[in-house]
């Protein structure tokens, strides 16, 4: 099987395809294809050409820290939970997340994620007790794993604009269920920073990897909670 990747040595620099063979098990994760082509003792493309090893994070290799985020097969997903044998055709496609810059290779920086967190004071501080009929809801908020799959499916998402994207209308509902601080704020920085620009496609639903329902979030949020 042939695997594609598109490369880029550093920020500036300009962005091209490799290629690489892969013989290994069809029941490996996208993880362990990168890594056995990274540990091969020569690490040669598809027609012989050396090569550097390919620039890609992970930590976990379970599912649960979100650094594998890429691009497989033109889909948003995570490397360790995406495996050969689910992807259809001759030759698998690796590209890093688009809406973020790349650093090197599959390495993008995703520190516009907290920024913008950061921006609207989206944390929670001194908070209330917990509503039972939330609870189920602010669970699976908490689980996200700010990876930046559903900023890259989202067809409003553009980096840099002042539409936050799907990972903050959740955020937005946690911090005003549970925090004791201004709700009024936190609706106005929601209607400005999400509400506005949101056409509910609900692709981040589709591509989030634990299944967060941000639709249930902001049926909260416009319901004013
Ligand atoms: S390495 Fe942690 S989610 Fe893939």
């Amino acid at each position: 099987m042939k695997v594609k990747i598109l490369r880029q040595q550093h920020p500036g620099a300009k962005p091209y395809w490799q290629t690489f063979e892969y013989e290994g098990d069809t029941g490996a994760s996208i993880a362990a294809v990168l890594d056995s082509i990274n540990y091969r003792d020569d690490i040669v493309d598809s027609d012989g050409n050396p090569t550097d090893r390919i620039s890609w994070e992970c930590s976990c290799v379970q599912g649960m820290c979100g650094a594998c985020a890429m691009v497989i097969n033109g889909v948003p997903a995570l490397a360790c939970d995406t495996f050969v044998k689910d992807l259809k055709g001759s030759f698998i496609t690796i590209e890093p997340l688009r809406k973020f810059p790349v650093i090197s290779d599959l390495v993008v920086d995703r520190g516009i994620i907290q920024e913008n967190l950061r921006k609207i004071n989206a944390f929670i501080g001194e908070y209330h007790k917990e509503n039972e009929k939330d609870h189920e809801l602010e669970y699976q908020i908490g689980r996200c794993l700010k990876c930046g799959l559903c900023l890259e499916a989202c067809p409003n998402y553009v980096k840099g604009d002042n539409f936050y994207g799907p990972l903050f209308a959740n955020d937005s509902f946690f911090v005003m269920s549970r925090s004791k601080g201004d709700s009024k704020q936190i609706k106005k920085d929601y209607g400005e920073h999400f509400a506005k620009g949101c056409s509910k496609s609900l692709a981040c639903e589709k591509v989030c990897p634990v299944n967060i329902p941000t639709l249930a979030s902001i049926a909260k949020m416009n319901r004013g909670k």
